[in-house]
């Protein structure tokens, strides 16, 4: 008799895992204040300013600037480092869409550097060689809520004279060497939208501790407006990127929760590591001293198939999802794979722009393997769950490792609905 739940045997469990977002009455009620003061936005708003406040001081910034988005906050920040039509900026395609976006929205060029397949992030070698006479910053991703290596990173910055950007739009409260992500380059960037840790349904926010980009950041997300200045006088052109007081009530509430919800993820994550590292060819991402505090917005994982009789990755999410834990795997695609950059259809309505550099022809081994072979994540929300539902996990990848014949029998890689609950982006 077959034992995986995939071939009809009994899935280890059936349960949900917490669902996402959490909430209760503390947003209900902030909600409910906004609606009945009136105050719904700009330029009467209490919540949006004291939000920014708060978050700052918690990432040990100086300046909060809230915006409607994590990729219009992108764009703000970049533009605000004076980032410009026909610049270069060196990211890593292992990210979100927006990361690239934000930097074409500018009119300026993504240059894409490798990552490190032991931490998923910008590898600090790769970014040098993609360095030239036309670069003008880098964006560092958090991915998955985990510091990227900032000294190296800062340190080729500097060397270089560039602005460094934080996409730390996974990474609430993550630290690099007990300082708090989000203010170590130029400008760090939040993200609020629906399946981060702390959300508003959408939302962002700009940190930095330069008083002068802060200014720019506020002007570019309020139509080229200046504070000091009369409000229909428009210095710049920006947008109206604002964040609602309705955001701001929501995740004002939600931060409340945050430390608490962070240390559960954190415990859960500590056996988590422990436990699956024991299991031959799962390797959770490791564990480094100088990361003091992961944000687990993902909980990362490296799949080596020669441990399991040569199962693709498609067909053991699949095999963990038939158990009843709701595996994903990641981006399967590096950015410059994506058909708008493969294409490079930039322009306006889709329209081809050969001014980029021609990244059809662009490999980069580390990305694509992590992408293709080896990523695997589980979310956020299931690193809320009990002792028992953790052990179900490592009981799910155990059984599966024990019973592999069943799913090397059947040499079957489609690609299966490897789709979480808690959708990423
Ligand atoms: C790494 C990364 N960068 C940027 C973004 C863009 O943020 P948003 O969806 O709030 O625009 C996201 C999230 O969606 C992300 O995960």
């Amino acid at each position: 008799m077959k034992q995986l739940a995939i071939n009809g045997g009994i899935p280890v469990r059936t349960e949900p895992f917490p669902e996402w977002p959490i909430r209760d009455e503390h947003e209900r009620k902030a909600v409910q204040n906004v609606i009945e003061g009136g105050k719904w936005g700009y330029p009467e708003w209490e919540y949006v300013p004291r939000f920014e406040q708060h978050f700052a001081v918690y990432h040990d910034a100086k300046f909060g600037i809230c915006f409607n988005s994590g990729t219009s906050a992108l764009m703000g920040a970049l533009w605000a480092a004076g980032v410009q039509a026909g610049d270069e900026v060196v990211l890593p395609a292992y990210t979100f869409i927006a990361t690239a976006g934000a930097v074409i929205q500018l009119g300026a060029l993504p240059v894409f550097a490798d990552i490190e397949s032991t931490t998923f992030h910008l590898d600090a070698r790769s970014v040098d060689e993609h360095i030239s006479a036309r670069t003008k910053a880098v964006i560092a991703v958090h991915i998955g809520g985990r510091s990227a290596d900032m000294s190296r990173l800062q340190g080729v910055c500097e060397y270089h004279s560039l602005a460094l950007i934080e996409d730390a739009a996974q990474a609430w409260g993550a630290e690099w060497q007990s300082k708090r992500i989000g203010a170590f380059g130029d400008a760090g960037v939040f993200s609020f939208q629906s399946s981060k840790n702390i959300t508003s349904g959408e939302g962002g926010i700009v940190l930095t501790n330069d008083e002068k980009l802060a200014q720019y950041c506020r002007s570019f997300c309020n139509c080229g407006r200046r504070e000091d200045k009369p409000r229909y006088k428009h210095y710049y052109i920006g947008g109206n990127y604002r964040m609602t007081e309705l955001q701001a009530a929501v995740l004002s509430a939600q931060f409340e929760r945050y430390p608490n919800q962070l240390r559960i993820r954190q415990k859960n994550a500590a056996y988590l590591n422990t436990e699956l590292a024991k299991i031959d060819g799962i390797v959770p991402i490791n564990v480094d001293e100088n990361v003091t505090s992961n944000a687990y917005h993902l909980f990362l994982l490296r799949y080596k198939r020669d441990y399991f009789d040569d199962v693709s990755k498609s067909r053991f999410i699949q095999a963990l999802q038939a158990e009843g834990v709701p595996a994903h795997p990641g981006y399967t695609l590096p950015v410059y794979k994506q058909p708008v950059f493969v294409e490079r259809l930039f322009g306006a309505q889709g329209k081809q722009d050969t001014t980029h550099p021609d990244y059809g022809n662009l490999h980069l081994p580390e990305t694509e393997n992590v992408c293709s072979e080896e990523g695997i994540w589980l979310t956020q929300n299931v690193l809320l769950g009990t002792k028992k539902d953790m052990q179900n996990i490592v009981e799910a990848f155990q059984k599966i490792k024990n019973n592999i014949q069943e799913l090397s029998e059947v040499k079957n890689t489609a690609p299966g609905k490897n789709q979480s609950p808690c959708q990423n982006r």
